[in-house]
């Protein structure tokens, strides 16, 4: 995984120079609210949103796609490639979302939001969504185990790092925890669904 200190980065900001502005990043399992979440805050904070997903098809940066687990498979060196592009011709502050964050360099990004969902009803909106019983399940999994949070932490460090619990927010109140964090930083709380289940006793239901 490419991270601040990484070769990549260093390499983009050789070239290119580093980047003057920053990106607000959002990030967390799949049917957590990213893309809802980051439609408000832009239209908050009139910056433009882009979804990493689309800026990967944009560039031809799906090298395949795996049909098992009913999921593109992204070319990571291209993709950092197309952020790099993508934030030097920006003046302004934005907003990118989606699954791939911690590919963003550490000097183009100002904070990571990670939002997170309780397990039970993380299922449910993925359930709603048609998704397959495969894909609920590995996705749920990825939830609880916190590998977006992870990952995360892992490329920008614990202090750039806000994780937010959707569960009971709407997306526009998920924006507003967005707005009055970037007016007055704080630390982060962090969600251990592991820990939770465990606790329960239902741990299992929710591993393969
Ligand atoms: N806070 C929320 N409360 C209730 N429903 C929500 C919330 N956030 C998102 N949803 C619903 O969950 C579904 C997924 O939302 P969204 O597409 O924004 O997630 P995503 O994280 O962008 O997913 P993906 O990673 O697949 O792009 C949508 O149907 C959306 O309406
Ligand atoms: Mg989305």
């Amino acid at each position: 995984m490419l991270n601040g200190d990484s070769y990549g980065s260093a390499f983009y900001e050789l070239c290119l120079g580093t980047p003057s502005m920053t990106a607000i990043l959002i990030g967390g399992s799949p049917g957590t609210g990213k893309s809802e979440v980051a439609e408000v805050l832009g239209i908050r904070l009139k910056a433009e949103v882009i979804s990493m997903s689309d800026l990967a098809r944009r560039n031809g940066c799906i090298s395949a796609r795996d049909d098992a687990r009913d999921t593109d498979i992204i070319d990571e060196d291209c993709l950092v490639g197309a952020i790099m592009d993508e934030v030097e011709t920006k003046r302004h502050r934005i907003i990118v979302e989606g699954h791939y964050i911690d590919l963003v360099p550490y000097s183009s990004m100002e904070h990571a939001f990670i939002l997170r969902t309780h397990p039970d009803t993380l299922r449910e909106r993925l359930l709603a969504r048609g998704y397959s019983k495969e894909k609920i399940l590995e996705n749920v999994e990825a939830e609880v185990i916190g590998v977006c949070q992870m990952d995360a932490i892992e490329a920008f460090g614990e202090d750039k790092v806000f994780e937010i619990d959707t569960t009971d927010l709407n997306p526009l109140q998920v924006a507003d925890v967005i707005v009055e964090f970037l007016k007055s930083p704080a630390h982060s709380p962090r969600y251990d669904w592991m820990e939770l289940l465990e606790n329960e006793g239902r741990l299992d239901e929710f591993l393969s």
